[in-house]
């Protein structure tokens, strides 16, 4: 079929302007709640973290640190948009909650102990929730509630599995997310190494951790999916239940994604789908200047991936290239560990810090790059030198299918600041102007959201406010500022229940008094997830 044509929405809320300050601000007729944050009880029988220091044992079982990626899943026999499992990624330890004020974690010199209660403050939380009384809260003591850490054995599956597995100890970097057909969490591990505990083997992080938010599979690291500085993953199914993961490699600079498996999803058997991401075919794309694009098969010995292959390096970030280094593809499971460096010797494009995917309803698929202030080499999909404020692309696999190999492709925008006038800077925002494009969603409406991760510095911040949330009409391109985040935060993660009347989004490493100034307490700065809705109980945006 003929892709749908983009759609203007009629959103009605009333945009905010830039800000700065130690609160979430959101439009007139919305309610905020603060529902978990860093150091909040998980798992049954948890002790909170109330501002005395717990040890591993106690942060094994409460919420990690710096928020992140989520996903909302209904729970059988509940009502979906009154209750059902959050599973949270965890990208890093909120360090303020977990040691003296004034430590420095140095993972070269840190105890056995500070060890793993670093590593406790990673990963991933599934957490049930339910409305109650007009309030989202965490379901206490729900069996559901389990946490998924930096210290948690994981299962390996895939092609690489027999040189990284059978386990590996660890998941971190938690940094974006997404989820399967068959409701299964897809954390992404946005390190290629462990640094909170250099001790762990090396090849056992950079991969796609497949967990269950209902508990029946266990968690594995699936190698298929490739080892990069992985940040989200969203999905696409054709009619006939073929399936495509889309990826990107949050790297100066780094490729865009596909893993399409060799099996088809079985909707009519969530067991038969287990184990359907350790086996199909991986590609990068190829991002043409005339509009077109090709996904380049990462299979070895195909596309230049052998033994003596020669890898070009990160040729964008100098106007002299890098010697070539020669590479050796004797086996797939040599492609998947080497994952970026396959993709340059395959001739896949370069770009600008790939962040987040997402495929809309009408199967247009919308991609940001956040921002890449050391490229000097440019192309038509990264057209900027010195780019400090990132682009948004979008496309439109040929054939409109998960199955495709070439795709037709556009610069959606520029972010950055039209008042500017140097070409690097400018942009060509229409409406409320952001920089960094970081976090992004099609909603189930096909509405397009996009949050921001720029630099808190004041240049930045007097420019555009403090890190915030944007929505995009996908025909006039114009954008409104939803929500702004408290001071030196970065807005990322969002979920809703399936009638959209509320939204999860999640604050990350603010560094004021939020949000204890909102609960009365005296506690540090904390990540957390909060709830947005709107006081009539309306969907969101409508
Ligand atoms: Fe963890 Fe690329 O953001
Ligand atoms: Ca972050
Ligand atoms: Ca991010
Ligand atoms: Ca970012």
């Amino acid at each position: 079929p003929a892709p749908a044509p983009a759609v203007s929405y009629d959103v009605t809320f009333k945009g905010i302007p830039a800000m700065v300050g130690d609160q979430v601000f959101i439009p007139e007729g919305y309610t905020m709640d603060v529902l978990f944050a860093a150091g909040d009880p998980v798992v049954a029988g948890a002790a909170a973290y109330t501002g005395t220091l717990l040890d591993s044992a106690g942060y094994e079982k409460v919420s990690g640190g710096n928020h992140d990626g989520m996903h909302f899943y209904p729970l059988a026999g509940v009502d979906p948009n009154k209750g059902g499992l959050l599973a949270i990624n965890h990208e890093a330890p909120d360090v303020q909650i977990l040691f003296p004020a004034g430590f420095t974690y140095n993972a070269g010199t840190a105890t056995a102990e500070q060890k793993k209660i670093a590593l406790s403050a990673v990963g991933v939380s599934v957490i049930e929730v339910e409305l109650a009384s007009g309030k989202w809260a965490v379901k206490a003591n729900s069996p559901y509630n389990k946490r998924y850490s930096g210290n948690t054995v994981y299962n390996v599956g895939g092609p690489a599995a027999g040189v990284v597995g059978p386990t590996v100890v660890g998941t971190l970097n938690n940094c974006a997310s997404g989820r399967t057909p068959w409701g299964t969490y897809l954390t992404c591990e946005e390190t290629t190494d462990n640094y909170l505990d250099p001790t762990q083997p090396a090849n056992g992080y950079g991969w796609v951790v497949e967990i269950d938010p209902q508990g029946s599979f266990a968690a594995t690291k699936r190698t298929a999916l490739g080892r990069f500085d992985h940040e989200n993953t969203d999905y696409m199914v054709d009619a006939d239940n073929s399936l495509a993961i889309y990826m990107g490699d949050d790297s100066t600079p780094g490729c865009v994604y596909k893993f399409v498996p060799s099996g088809k999803y079985n909707p009519a058997d969530r067991a038969a789908n287990q184990n359907l991401l350790d086996a199909g075919t991986l590609y990068a794309a190829k991002f043409n200047a005339d509009g077109t694009g090709q996904w380049i098969e990462l299979t070895q010995g195909k596309n230049g991936l052998v033994v003596g292959a020669q890898d070009p390096g990160n040729f964008t970030q100098s106007a002299v290239p890098p010697a070539p280094v020669t590479v050796d593809f004797a086996t797939q499971a040599d492609v998947l560990l080497n994952t970026k460096s396959a993709a340059r010797v395959a001739g896949a494009t370069l770009m600008d810090r790939p962040e987040w995917v997402s495929v809309g309803p009408d199967r247009k698929i919308y991609f940001t790059f956040t921002n890449n202030g050391g490229r000097q080499v440019t192309d038509a999909a990264n057209p900027r030198v010195t780019n400090s404020h990132g682009h948004i692309i979008r496309w439109t696999e040929d054939g409109d299918t998960a199955k495709a190999t070439s795709f037709k492709w556009e610069m959606f925008l520029l972010a950055g600041d039209p008042r500017l006038t140097a070409a690097n800077l400018k942009g060509n925002i229409n409406g409320d102007t952001f920089s960094s494009p970081d976090g992004l969603g099609v909603d189930p409406k096909g509405r397009l959201w996009v949050q921001t991760d720029a630099s808190t510095s004041a240049t930045t911040t007097n420019t555009f406010g403090n890190n915030a949330m944007y929505y995009v009409d996908q025909a006039t391109k114009e954008s409104t500022r939803f929500l702004v985040g408290p001071n030196g935060c970065e807005i990322t993660g969002l979920t809703y229940t399936p009638d959209l009347t509320t939204f999860f989004i999640n604050i990350q490493h603010p560094t004021g008094t939020w949000p204890s100034n909102v609960q009365g307490n005296a506690l540090p700065p904390r990540s957390a997830t909060i709830v947005v809705r709107r006081t009539d109980g309306k969907p969101v945006g409508a």
